[in-house]
């Protein structure tokens, strides 16, 4: 079939023959099909209403015969539809049981024919039993089928005309099946455009959900000039929101062109192959799209040379701090005849020592830099840069630069031991061991950051917590109560990040605990909450700034991605409801660690008492 890079399908109403079928689909380009596992036509009744059984008597097969297609091609080119006249939630006892075993029938079924995904239709939020059976299905299957729950973009009755007159958000039917189904990862969506485009917010939602495909009806499109099928603008705007989360799509109805189904196909594959690309940051930093990581701990483990050299690769972290200093030596008296000590305190591999050298020459200031480093590998690269490119200038410290006893003091101290969330690597601890040996009028790059949260919706990164239990060896709720740093994507922020603790360099205090309760405002939908998003940013020296958070974020910058703070139970948030979080920065002599704790809409415990899921050593 056709190896064009969108993916689509062609969905088939009925499929008297599937051999045919899968050659003409694969003639207009489609990747695959969807097909209904059981033939419409064929409604069975297992019970009639005075209770009597019939299945047995049917000899009859239930559906076509498997023998029609190899079945490395079932496992590949075939999507299974659920018969769309099962009502396993309806009230009336006679088409609930009916329809439950016919559900099952079809989905064990799918598992004998290997399917890789079965497209299961949900009509309304009244879909309890819906989740029981998908649930307990899902209990029973080993392979990694995956059920993609077709639902409505918007309420069918909405219009492009009126999207909300007495209009259900679909939204919620899907909510409550997956939080019925305990946010089952089997479960994603295929959610189906129709002619109502929803508003941002409401499709900012979407974009945080686990969409897979789009359904999309040849009724939506309109003929141009040509005769060639075309979408209106409104649509294939909505179109290029979905692309990033490379959906694939299916194409239903039949063709309205003479120029044939693969007019639809080739239209589709245009709009997304000329869909605006990410840039080469973006694309290397695409890799780690909702990727779950687990923080570093720069200060308790030594990095390896290829982390190292992943940090040195960032084209901007350098050029600001270069910049900052440069500031900081323009800003000293030139006629001052002693040279300025710099000390680059958690030097790494040097390329801020680097740095410093640069902001020397361009200001043309006598300097000296002394390289603290704690971190034996990365002291030999330090070493052998001194002899061979740096010289004199710079002295090697092979220290923790807390137990450092320096003969000098230094004019300016230049780090950066900032994690995603600001001071989760440990800064201001390292950095109120080093301010012993700074100058009275001595300056600290940076002299400032902030961590920030907010509240997150984030069904994918949830479910692949659920993942890390295999690593994890501590309590069974230790990998809902860890941050984790991830590049957010499949990821909705419910409301802007608000600041959370902030350090200054050089400070008197050194009491680095501390609390914050934030108190964020829901908008117009309502959601439901993973976790919190955490960010930070920093000032270095005068305006030079660097910053994670979304709404300034540093362009190009690749050293940061956010940090995520779980929740062990996601929290539903009505809309302009209140979102209430309270979170702390405790520490012990040999550990720093962080609780947090939602209080409205609804309470959790405490997360991580005590320190005893995550903590970070000193
Ligand atoms: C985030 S890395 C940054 C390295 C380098 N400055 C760069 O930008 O590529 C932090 C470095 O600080 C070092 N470090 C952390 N705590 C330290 C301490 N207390 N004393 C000395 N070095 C420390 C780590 O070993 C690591 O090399």
């Amino acid at each position: 079939m056709s190896s064009k890079k969108l993916s689509c399908g062609r969905d088939f109403f009925a499929v008297p023959n599937l051999a045919v079928a899968l050659e003409n689909g694969g003639k207009c380009g489609f990747d695959f099909v969807s097909i209904p596992l059981v033939h419409p036509r064929y409604k069975r009744d297992f019970i009639f209403a005075d209770g009597s059984h019939v299945r047995d008597t049917i000899s009859e097969p239930l559906t076509r015969n498997d023998l029609v297609l190899p079945s490395g091609e079932w496992m590949s080119l075939v999507v299974g539809k659920i018969s769309p006249w099962l009502n396993v939630d309806s009230y009336d006892e006679n088409i609930r049981t009916n329809s439950e075993k016919a559900l099952f029938e079809e989905l064990m079924l799918s598992m004998h024919l290997n399917i890789p995904v079965v497209l299961v239709p949900l009509l309304s939020k009244n879909c309890v039993n819906l989740a029981r059976c998908l649930l307990s299905h899902c209990g029973l299957i080993k392979s990694n089928q995956a059920f993609w729950i077709h639902v409505p973009l918007t309420d069918p009755k909405s219009t492009l005309e009126c999207s909300d007159c007495d209009s259900e958000d679909t939204w919620d039917w899907w909510n409550k099946l997956r939080t019925f189904c305990d946010n089952e990862r089997r479960l994603s969506l295929a959610l189906e455009i129709g002619c109502a485009v929803p508003s941002s917010i409401v499709l900012k939602r979407w974009l945080g959900e686990p969409v897979r495909a789009l359904v999309i009806s040849t009724d939506l499109f309109i003929m141009n000039r040509k005769g060639f099928p075309v979408l209106k603008r409104c649509h294939q705007e909505l179109l290029c929101h979905f692309f990033k989360l490379e959906v694939q799509f299916i194409l239903t109805g039949a063709s309205r062109t003479e120029n044939g189904l693969q007019s639809y196909y080739q239209y589709l594959d245009h709009l997304y192959m000329t869909r605006s690309v990410p840039d080469k940051m973006g694309a290397f930093a695409k890799g780690y799209n909702d990727y779950l990581q687990n923080p570093l701990q720069p200060l308790m483990d030594n990095l390896d040379s290829h982390t190292y050299e992943v940090f040195e690769k960032d084209p901007v972290k350098y050029e600001k701090y270069e910049k900052a200093i440069s500031c900081f030596l323009k800003d000293r008296d030139s006629s001052e005849l002693h040279e300025i000590v710099i000390m680059v305190v958690g030097a790494g591999r040097g390329p801020l020592v680097q740095a410093a050298l640069k902001a020397a020459s361009k200001t043309k200031m006598h300097v000296k830099i002394y390289a603290v480093e704690k971190n034996p590998g990365a002291v030999v690269t330090l070493r052998n840069r001194q002899k061979d490119e740096w010289g004199s200038v710079v002295t090697v410290i092979s220290c923790d630069m807390r137990d450092w006893k320096p003969l000098v003091k230094a004019d300016l101290l230049v780090s950066e031991l900032l994690g995603s969330f600001g001071d989760n690597e440990l800064s201001p601890e390292c950095l109120d061991g080093a301010q012993r040996f700074l100058k009275g009028d001595g300056v600290s790059i940076p002299f400032q950051y902030s961590s920030y949260l907010a509240p997150l919706s984030a069904p994918k990164l949830y479910s692949s917590i659920e993942e890390c239990r295999e690593r994890d060896k501590k309590h069974f709720l230790a990998h809902y109560e860890t941050p984790y740093v991830v590049r957010l994507w499949n990821a909705y922020v419910i409301s802007p990040p608000q600041i959370c603790f902030s350090f200054n360099h050089p400070k008197k205090d050194i009491n680095n605990n501390r609390y914050a309760c934030l108190r964020f405002r829901n908008g117009e939908v309502a959601a439901t909450i993973h976790g919190f998003a955490g960010y930070f940013d920093t000032m270095l020296y005068e305006s030079v700034s660097l910053s994670i958070l979304p709404e300034k974020e540093t362009k190009d910058m690749i050293s940061w991605f956010p940090i995520f703070f779980p929740l062990k139970k996601p929290i539903q948030v009505c809309s302009f409801a209140n979102i209430e979080v309270h979170m702390w920065r405790c520490s012990s002599l040999k550990r720093v660690w962080y609780e947090w704790l939602v209080t409205e809409p609804e309470r959790s415990d405490i997360h991580n008492a005590g320190g005893r899921s995550y903590w970070i050593g000193l």
